[in-house]
């Protein structure tokens, strides 16, 4: 059989034509499409598709709970890209990537507005008691009686919201803000340019003083040494009696064990999550209580997204492969 241009090791079954248009131009191994199918061991560059074809392969299509790191890149010599269909590159050796010249792609941009839907959906339900109202209904007690002071949950209307790292993802959260006639404030290294300030209707402050003044707080930052556990125990502290974290960065950016001791103890009132730090485990203290509101990992889940993003890191492995320049190399 004649040997194609290269060999694509594609972690999971991927949604719309991105799959096809790689196995056009290249061999193909699709690792197993979840962890149910046989378990976490041979799922993604963990399991035994990936082990048989690592010593070939050209390019690998990860997604955010393969691990690639030196030991991995070890396995697979010939590799020249590793495409993540993720925006988030902290399942990936960065360094040890750019040391073997292999080059690494991310999803940027179309993931955006789905994300920071997701992000105003937690803001929202953790607000207003929407997940805890649900298992009220369908509970052994069914439908409450109202009542004037049942289930008050906290006004967003008018609020102050503090946003930790405005960029894309961020801003399309400050945009979704002014709908709802919030005050905008955010914190990061760099503040952006005055006109988009103006635009998007934000401030910039100081971190400590964004935990301090926002009723809301939602986490938009890669989680990078400079970001673990930025939401620790001082800076819960700091928060507003009855504030809200939400965050859909990534797990490892808030100290959990805080988190949920500061969910019982005050002053944070509740929390919308939808990544931990130690997925897929989620913390047994947050599981117990019902002010935070929990989602598996989903920001960008939604199908034209997905599909977006797959299609994204196909280009970049094509392109990669065809020895041109990728569309969104990190770093
Ligand atoms: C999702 O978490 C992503 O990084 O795209």
């Amino acid at each position: 059989m004649r040997r194609r241009m290269g060999r694509v090791f594609v972690s999971r079954s991927l949604p719309g034509d991105a799959l096809a248009r790689l196995g056009a131009a290249h061999d193909l191994v699709v690792g197993p499409g979840s962890e149910d199918e046989g378990g976490p061991e041979r799922a993604g560059v963990r399991g035994e598709a990936f082990a048989r074809a690592a010593a070939e392969l050209d390019a690998i299509v990860a997604v955010l709970t393969d691990r690639v790191d030196s030991a991995l890149l070890a396995r697979a010599p010939r590799l020249r890209v590793v495409a993540n269909v993720a925006v988030g590159v902290d399942n990936v050796d960065l360094g040890a990537c750019r040391a073997r010249g292999v080059v690494v792609t991310n999803t940027p941009g179309v993931l955006t507005e789905a994300t920071a839907d997701l992000a105003f959906g937690l803001l929202l339900a953790a607000a207003r008691r929407i997940a805890e109202g649900d298992r009220i209904v369908r509970g052994r007690g069914g439908f409450p009686p109202w009542t004037p002071t049942f289930l008050l949950g906290k006004r967003v209307h008018g609020a102050t919201l503090g946003i930790v790292g405005l960029g894309r993802i961020g801003q399309a959260v400050a945009r979704r803000a002014r709908g709802f006639g919030m005050h905008v404030l955010y914190a990061q290294r760099a503040p952006l340019p005055a006109h988009v300030e103006r635009a998007l209707g934000a401030s910039c402050v100081p971190l400590d003083d964004l935990f301090a003044r926002a009723d809301f707080v939602s986490l938009h930052c890669p989680l990078t040494d400079e970001t673990r556990h930025l939401v620790n125990a001082d800076r819960l502290a700091r928060m507003r009696p009855g504030a809200v974290l939400v965050n859909v960065a990534r797990g490892g950016c808030v100290d959990e064990v805080a988190l949920a001791a500061a969910l019982v103890r005050g002053p944070i009132g509740a929390a919308g999550l939808d990544v931990y730090e130690h997925e897929p485990r989620v913390d047994p203290a947050l599981l117990a209580l019902d002010n935070v509101v929990l989602a598996p990992h989903i920001g960008s889940a939604e199908r034209p997204t997905r599909e977006a993003m797959a299609g994204l890191a196909a280009d970049n492995v094509l392109a990669v492969l065809a020895g041109k320049p990728p569309l969104t190399p990190v770093g």
